[in-house]
């Protein structure tokens, strides 16, 4: 099952020079599993051909209102119909503007005028110039679209076609994938906060060097983004890591356990749930050396002084607003062996209700995982499955938790 299958999506295009960028979101959905139905205005016809999107598309593209190939000739009712979503992407400044007083003068907008409000929901991916995207007009028509039951999406923020720099650049295919599979996600966690820790720790010992471990992050960010497609805010404060941040997630970048400790202190106050998957260094160097530590020629490495590092977790699910269940505590147990014993002491030592093990060594950089579950009652296996395929068992199983 792949994340969109069974989904038909009409994905439309108006005008701009981001219609390159359509043509790879095409490509995209389709890898989901989705079918795709193009429809294009004629001035997004001037910046990337029929014949592309059709040829991505498998699927004929509609442009005109006047095209003669359905039997009813109604194509604007038809083709929004059959749609799981319409996604208009680009959305140019001109295309809102148009939708906003319901014209209807273009296939595209006459069937954006014609979908089920209760049924079809309509996705807006603005593109524009920063000073069209600045606007009052355009910002005014935006909320207006909104309050009238669109989804407008955000917009990038960067170097823009014309050459100036600001906000206003389509979001990028990925970003709108994602916010695509979203849509179809229950919204499991809609209003609440939720705070992640991913990756490892880095504990320098001088400035060139440092302890660190191989958690490659990927468990805390697939919990991310599986926690916002459920509808919750989510902060994530990861570690060195070289991952990309879920579209619509806050992500506050750490290197060492004390940064860590720090940065999810700072935000706890307004957490509903905190998800532990940080890889947190046990200690670090009690002095960091200011040069680099040189070899002496002896043959022996200098002695270290180590110091323990506070345990997040653990204080978290000792405060106060986790004892009284204003905050509910999740933590991971990346062992080698022996998981159900070692998961369950880590549960009841750390004081969480919920401790979720894994086998470090079989999951550290991979795509997949397998978890046990343990919490008073006892143990749940798993089966090993995508780490986002789990996430978002573990955010379903979070939601069961928080009722
Ligand atoms: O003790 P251990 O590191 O094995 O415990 C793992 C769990 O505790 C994980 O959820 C990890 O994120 C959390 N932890 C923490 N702060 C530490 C050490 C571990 O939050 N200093």
């Amino acid at each position: 099952m792949t994340d969109l299958s069974k989904k038909h999506i009409v994905l439309g295009l108006s005008g701009g020079i981001a219609c390159y960028k359509a043509a790879e979101l095409c490509r995209a959905l389709v890898k989901q599993g989705a079918t795709v139905q193009v429809v294009m205005t004629e001035a997004a016809a001037q910046f990337i051909t029929p014949v592309t999107m059709q040829a991505l598309s498998n699927r004929p593209v509609y442009v005109s209102q006047w095209d003669g190939r359905e039997p009813n000739n109604m194509a604007h009712i038809n083709l929004s119909r059959e749609a799981d979503a319409i996604l208009v992407a680009p959305a140019s400044a001109d295309f809102m503007a148009k939708l906003l007083h319901g014209r209807a003068d273009d296939l595209l907008s006459l069937m954006c005028l014609a979908r089920p409000l209760d049924k079809v929901p309509l996705l807006l991916a603005p593109a524009m110039n920063r000073e069209m995207w600045a606007h009052p007009a355009t910002q005014r028509n935006m909320a207006q679209l909104q309050a009238d039951g669109a989804q407008v999406l955000g917009v990038g923020q960067g170097e823009q076609a014309c050459g100036e720099t600001g906000d206003g650049r389509m979001l990028e295919p990925a970003e709108l994938l994602q916010e695509l599979v979203a849509l179809f996600q229950p919204k499991l966690l809609k209003g609440k906060q939720i705070l992640i820790s991913a990756g490892p720790t880095y504990e320098a010992l001088d400035p060139v060097r440092g302890i660190t471990n191989l958690s490659s992050g990927k468990m805390g960010f697939a919990l991310a983004s599986a926690a916002h497609e459920a509808g919750a805010q989510v902060t994530l404060v990861a570690g060195p890591v070289a991952l990309a941040t879920p579209h619509g997630v806050r992500r506050i970048d750490v290197r060492s356990a004390l940064d860590m400790h720090a940065a999810v202190m700072a935000q706890a106050a307004q957490a509903d749930v905190f998800i532990a998957t940080a890889a947190v260094a046990d200690w670090r160097p009690a002095q960091v050396a200011v040069e680099k530590i040189k070899k002496d020629g002896n043959g022996s490495m200098p002695a270290i002084q180590w110091q323990e590092n506070p345990d997040i977790l653990a204080e978290l699910a000792a405060s106060p607003r986790a004892q009284s269940g204003a905050l509910f505590c999740v933590g991971f147990a990346a062992e080698s062996h022996d998981l159900q014993a070692h998961a369950q002491a880590k549960r009841l030592r750390k004081g969480v209700p919920l401790m979720v093990g894994n086998i470090g060594p079989a999951t550290f950089g991979a795509d997949d995982n397998a978890l046990l579950l343990m919490d008073a009652q006892g143990s749940t296996e798993w089966p090993r499955a995508t780490k986002l395929a789990l996430a978002r068992q573990l955010v379903a199983e979070v939601a069961r938790r928080l009722k």
